[in-house]
């Protein structure tokens, strides 16, 4: 039988490869959205790329009432993969307080249903972003958090505290992922990125850039100490990282994981400069980038790079995708987006 997975922020950037990915291995899915940052249009690329129309709740976890509904209307799903979050690091700083509330009251919202209706296995989507400035890379899971960057990053370490401790007498089990730098799109060209605001993260906005929605862009910074002065990221293809949920709810359906509460890192082991970023796009798309070296941006962390062997060794995890496939499968969801005149 397939097990039924509840897919929170599904219509998203990494949530939608996610709920295509379970379809293909064997999982069914229902996704629950608000729509405040993206829109449903995956819904109908996932039906035309696996012939499934899943069921689609447009909700707010902070409202408990709607969000009881799908497991009314669903009593029998197994998981939830819980992506549904705010996750912009310049707003967070901001308007801290809509973070807090926003990021926590709906994980408390559906931890809460998960352990009402019976569900087996949580996946939350946590980040690199709990370790903080670290000073060395590559991080394992044992890697001390510092100080968050930013209150979007305190939600995710106090996130993955919420969970520890409310999980640590029950029967549910839950794996947090901590990703990278997620980038990339779907090779079909059908789906990838498509928030309503405008992107911060670097890859969309090379890709924006280039196909001439942005004049410029800006390297943020060159005088760090690296190999070519700006920073080291670690760029995850995100078919590569939506993969790695449906191993990771496998891994606990299985009851393979002893563990109350398993930790994941998801990145490719490997750090990349902005700068080869930049020219692993213009080399494999023949597009050259208008760019400019400016100056550092406030909050950014130096390096940061993972150790992924544990997600390898237990959960049989391994990134496919390689850099170039990150900027080409983007810069062809760019050029698709543009063609259908999304902005
Ligand atoms: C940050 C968070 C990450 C979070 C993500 C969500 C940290 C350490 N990381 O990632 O957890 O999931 O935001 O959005 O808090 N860059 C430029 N020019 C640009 C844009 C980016 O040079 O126009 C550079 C940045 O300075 C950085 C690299 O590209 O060195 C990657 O930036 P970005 O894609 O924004 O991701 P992070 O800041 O690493």
């Amino acid at each position: 039988m397939r097990p039924k997975v509840l897919v929170t922020g599904g219509t998203g950037y990494i949530g939608s490869h996610t709920i295509l990915d379970l379809l293909e291995n064997g999982c069914d899915a229902v996704c629950i959205d608000s729509c405040i940052n993206s829109d449903t249009s995956c819904l109908k690329a996932i039906k035309e790329l696996t012939g499934t129309e899943i069921p689609f709740y447009k909700a707010d976890l902070c409202d408990l009432k709607a969000t009881e509904q799908v497991f009314r209307d669903h009593p029998d799903i197994a998981g939830i993969i819980h992506f549904a979050a705010l996750k912009a690091v310049g707003e967070s700083v901001e308007k801290p307080l809509l973070y807090f509330r926003n990021n926590l009251e709906s994980l408390i919202n559906i931890l809460d249903l998960s352990l009402r209706y019976g569900v087996k296995a949580f996946i939350f989507s946590s980040s690199c972003t709990v370790y903080g400035d670290v000073t060395h890379s590559p991080v394992d899971e044992n890697t001390p958090w510092q100080e968050a960057a930013s209150p979007y990053g305190r939600t995710k370490q106090i996130g993955e505290q919420i969970i520890t401790d409310t999980l640590r007498h029950t029967d549910m089990k839950s794996i947090l992922l901590r990703y990278f730098n997620p980038a990339g799109a779907h090779p079909s060209g059908k789906m990838g990125e498509s928030p309503i605001n405008p992107p911060q993260n670097l890859v969309p906005v090379i890709t924006e850039t280039a196909i001439g929605k942005r004049k410029s862009m800006t390297v943020f910074g060159t005088d760090y100490p690296t190999r070519d002065g700006s920073c080291i990221r670690d760029y995850i293809h995100v078919c590569d990282l939506a993969h790695a949920h449906t191993l990771a709810l496998k891994y606990i359906f299985e009851g393979r994981q002893d563990e109350q509460t398993g930790i994941f890192n998801l990145g490719i082991g490997n750090g990349l400069t902005v700068l080869e970023i930049i020219e692993a796009f213009q080399r494999v798309t023949g597009v050259s980038l208008s760019y400019i070296l400016g100056d550092r941006r406030p909050g950014d962390v130096m390096a940061i790079y993972s150790d992924h062997t544990k997600a390898g060794r237990l959960l049989g995890w391994e990134p496919k995708m390689t850099i170039d496939d990150i900027v080409s499968t983007a810069w062809t969801w760019e050029k698709n987006r543009s063609a259908a005149g999304k902005s």
